[in-house]
């Protein structure tokens, strides 16, 4: 095994236990903070059925956000649409070299391949949007521009090898396979970009965890999106309150 299929192996396995572990820690606070107010944003829906309706139009087509402003919609959605692309044709690279690829994976790669045009525009978009609009300047911090820059990152490297100098895909499917399986025979192949492209996303995966893109899992456990409307058929008691007033 040389050094740089040896660093890239560790890093591999570093980044995904800093991402599963953190965002599964995450999740699990998230899930025991308690609500103890009734807080939907109004209108809300009356039932359950109701609000996962309610929070499925706001994560594929970013409902609220369309509501308050139709540019960044554009930008965001395009940007966040792009990438689910981007990420499923990806799979291709994790699926067992020996089965056939699913085909849906298959279907997808031209479209997750041009995708990556509007992924890098719509990253583009926000980020100039964050310089110049004085508002927006006033409240952003470093690590909002980070995201961005890291991301538009990713989707350079990526797009170079897709466009422009081409990686050997077979050796480096041989190169995750091992390592996903404990094997270290295949090497990681020594291109420059490729290996740009994997440091900045086992970056982004360790970063994820401890930053605002945990709005991903966020959402779900908003409780301005996620409660239903009743609190007039209904008393609601947190489940703290509910003890206490046994107690007494
Ligand atoms: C359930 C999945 C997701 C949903 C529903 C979602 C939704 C959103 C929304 C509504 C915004 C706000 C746009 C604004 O008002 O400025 C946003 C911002 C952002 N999202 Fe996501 N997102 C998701 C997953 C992700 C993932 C997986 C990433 C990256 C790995 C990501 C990266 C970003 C970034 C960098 C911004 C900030 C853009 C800016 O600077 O304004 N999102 N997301
Ligand atoms: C370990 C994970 C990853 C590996 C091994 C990987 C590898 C690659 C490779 C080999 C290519 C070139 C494809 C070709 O020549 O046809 C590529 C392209 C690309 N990658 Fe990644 N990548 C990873 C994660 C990511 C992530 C997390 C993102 C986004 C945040 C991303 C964004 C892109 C983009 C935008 C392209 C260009 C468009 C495309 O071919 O789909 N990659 N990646």
């Amino acid at each position: 095994m040389g050094f740089l299929t040896g660093f890239f192996a560790l890093f591999f396995y570093a980044a995904v236990i800093i991402f599963v572990a953190g965002v599964g820690f995450k999740i699990s606070q998230y899930a025991r903070t308690p609500a103890p107010l009734k807080v939907p944003t109004m209108p809300a829906p009356l039932t359950r059925k109701g609000v996962a309706f309610r929070l499925f139009t706001e994560v594929v087509f970013f409902k609220s956000l369309f509501r308050a402003n139709k540019w960044i919609w554009i930008l965001g959605w395009m940007f966040h649409f792009a990438l689910l692309l981007v990420l499923l044709r990806h799979l291709r690279y994790f699926v067992d070299l020996n089965s056939p690829l699913w085909s849906w994976v298959i279907l997808i790669q031209p479209f997750g391949k041009y995708a990556a045009f509007a992924m890098l525009a719509g990253l583009v978009g926000l980020l100039v949007r964050r310089f110049t609009v004085e508002r927006i300047r006033y409240i952003s911090i470093p690590s909002d521009y980070l995201m961005l820059i890291l991301l538009l990152f990713i989707g350079i490297t990526g797009s170079l090898m897709t466009f422009v100098a081409h990686t050997d895909i077979v050796q480096l499917k041989n190169f995750i396979g091992g390592i996903m399986g404990f094997s270290f025979d295949a090497h990681m192949p020594s291109d420059f970009i490729l290996m740009l492209h994997l440091f900045s996303v086992f970056m982004l995966m360790i970063i994820f965890p401890f930053s605002k893109l945990l709005h991903a899992p966020g959402i779900f456990f908003s409780p301005s999106r996620n409660q239903v409307d009743n609190s007039r058929e209904k008393r609601h008691l947190a489940p703290w309150a509910a003890k206490l007033e046994e107690a007494e």
